[in-house]
């Protein structure tokens, strides 16, 4: 069974054999969440700006920046040749850049909207247009965040509202590509022990977000690829236009 299948057994995921092409590999989330389908059996390839291991378990690594056109199309056109197919798509690439407010230059808000917004429309939107011509349904999930809710922490309005709009993109993919039996979803981390998170914020912000998250910690990359693993399988098969809140309770919504 693939993943996007359903109504079979709840306890069977269709990640063996899933073709999954994961963004962001090379981060802290977008590592774990390759680790996993790999570890599921799916056949991944792993992407990203930045360079990529070779012996991750990923059938094949591409570098591509996916602001520039014709490297998505580059990538889409690897993948599907790669793994004969794309039946998932696990965005987690992304870019924060704190800034106080009154600091927030065009080039700021340029490059955080061009990666997390724009790139991520038009990677989406071909990735659905391939899954409809093969005809066999799909999965997107993307990364959003608790900005998307909140309005963001410590200089990050304008990732937050890069963020927002993503949840409102997905949720318009998923009733466009609803009827192909495509599913669109959205995974909003709270604070997770990565680069992205640990790099800018003080030790004092750190333990500031602990103490505001009832679980009483930050979260880990696994945690995450937890939620997109079950967002990209078929027991997620009848869930859409979702946004899944991973933040140990640190928003409440
Ligand atoms: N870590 C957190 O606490 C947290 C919280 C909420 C949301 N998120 C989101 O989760 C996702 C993964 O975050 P992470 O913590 O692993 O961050 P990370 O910085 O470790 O990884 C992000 C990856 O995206 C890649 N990337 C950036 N620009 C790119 C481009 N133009 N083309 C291709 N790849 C590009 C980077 O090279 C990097 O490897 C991101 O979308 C992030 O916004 C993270």
């Amino acid at each position: 069974m693939s993943p996007v299948g359903g109504g079979m057994s709840p306890l069977d995921d269709g990640l063996a054999g899933a073709r999954v092409l994961v963004t962001g590999a090379a981060g802290g989330i977008g590592a774990a969440v390759a680790d996993a389908f790999v570890e599921a059996g799916s056949a991944v390839v792993a992407s990203d700006v930045a360079g990529l291991p070779r012996d991750s378990g990923a059938r094949a690594t591409v570098r591509a920046d996916l602001r520039s056109a014709a490297d998505r199309t580059r990538l889409l056109a690897a993948t599907a040749e790669e793994l004969g197919g794309l039946d998932v798509v696990a965005h987690l690439a992304g870019v924060l850049r704190r800034r106080e407010i009154d600091e927030v230059t065009e080039d700021d808000w340029d490059l955080q909207h061009d990666v997390n917004l724009k790139a991520s429309f038009f990677l989406l939107r071909d990735a659905a247009e391939l899954m409809r011509r093969q005809g066999t349904g799909g999965r997107l999930v993307a990364a959003t965040s608790q900005g998307w809710w909140s309005g963001g922490y410590g200089g990050s309005s304008v990732y937050a509202a890069s963020k927002g709009g993503l949840v409102s993109l997905c949720r318009g993919l998923a009733r466009t590509y609803g009827p192909a039996g495509i599913t669109v979803n959205t995974v909003a981390p709270g604070a997770v022990d990565t680069a992205m998170l640990t790099d800018d914020l003080s030790e004092q912000a750190l333990a500031g977000i602990v103490s505001a998250t009832p679980l009483g910690r930050l979260g880990t990359a696994q945690e995450v690829a937890s939620a997109v693993l079950f967002l990209g399988s078929a027991r997620a098969s009848f869930v859409t236009a979702a946004t899944l809140n991973v933040s140990g309770g640190w928003l409440a919504y």
